[in-house]
């Protein structure tokens, strides 16, 4: 490793964590931008399976990493081993990102804050809108909590419904907001379509390499609807193809990937990365797939 030049004695690590891991465009990004700023700073990826997790965590602490971003299937997991949590982290119920500052490990959520600002930015108005999250899983979980003020409702529809229902259920205890779970058939989705303004889809479904799959036929899709799918790979999924032909507004996940690194990154290492940077390189993997 030290044959790496941006690799010295005293180098700080930051890292991620996974199972699977190889395909994570997490180090890409943020090597990236850690060598356009000079810091002395390597990112690397680990594979932990879930019964490596708490030794891992434990020997991070003692090594003195940094950073740590934490990924499937970890996010919930990784709280028991964690001196501090943040209350927004602590309601989401998942953290993926870890400070260490002196052996004590922080977490927060920085999911939550990607997704609400590349929403804003992408010109979507949340304000008072019926808003259809698909999935019920981490990504669902911070998105719909980071959403959770001045909207109208939340419907979450999940293949698993007793997970829809608990989600809804946390965010009218802990936010005080309209929220409602329900199953992900064609048929509840039909009538969703029509009501809701805003969809985001949170399920894998679409993702590498099964990319021909949507979550929503395309049938079911009105002009009406702000259609956003988190998932960057491939850059633009069946479902947001079938929504933009059907003259949706759409947008895709890789600027709320891109907004959850940058906020890991300035609060690791107090600099502000080059986000635009930091898009090219992953665009330029993605696109070569
Ligand atoms: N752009 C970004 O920065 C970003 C950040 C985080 C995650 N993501 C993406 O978001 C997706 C979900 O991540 P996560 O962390 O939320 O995962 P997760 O916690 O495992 O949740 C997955 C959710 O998708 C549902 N699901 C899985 N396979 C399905 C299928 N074949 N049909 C219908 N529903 C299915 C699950 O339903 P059940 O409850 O029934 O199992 C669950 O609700 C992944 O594609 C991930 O890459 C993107």
């Amino acid at each position: 490793m030290l044959n790496n030049p941006q690799i010295k004695e005293g180098t700080k690590v930051l890292c991620v964590i996974g199972h699977p891991i190889e395909h994570s465009m997490s180090p890409v990004m943020h090597n990236a931008a850690l060598k356009e700023l000079a810091l002395d700073y390597i990112y690397l990826a680990f594979d932990v399976p879930p019964r490596a997790l708490e030794t891992t965590v434990l020997g991070f602490k003692k090594h003195d990493i940094k950073g740590i971003n934490i990924t499937i299937p970890h996010k919930e997991t990784i709280m028991q081993y964690l001196d501090q949590i943040d209350p927004l982290a602590k309601n989401i119920g998942a953290v993926n990102t870890v400070k260490n500052i002196n052996g004590i490990l922080i977490g927060r959520n920085t999911d939550a804050y990607g997704a609400k600002k590349a929403l804003i930015d992408a010109g979507c108005i949340i304000r008072d809108k019926k808003i259809l999250i698909l999935g019920a899983g981490g990504a669902a979980r911070a998105i719909s909590f980071a959403l959770s003020e001045n909207i109208a409702e939340i419907i979450v529809c999940n293949r698993t419904e007793r997970r829809a229902i608990e989600l809804a259920k946390d965010l009218s205890d802990k936010m005080n907001i309209a929220a409602t779970g329900k199953d992900m058939s064609k048929e509840t989705l039909k009538t969703l379509t029509n009501d809701a303004d805003i969809v985001i889809n949170t399920t894998p479904i679409g993702m590498y390499p099964v990319v021909k799959k949507s979550p929503i036929p395309k049938e079911l899709l009105n002009d009406h609807l702000f259609v956003y799918d988190i998932i960057y790979n491939p850059i633009k999924t069946q479902f947001l193809k079938d929504a933009t032909e059907i003259g949706c507004k759409t947008l895709n996940g890789i600027d709320m990937f891109i907004n959850q690194g940058a906020l890991a990154f300035e609060w690791w290492t107090d600099k502000k990365p080059n986000t635009i940077l930091m898009k090219e390189k992953i665009i330029e993997i993605l696109g070569k797939k």
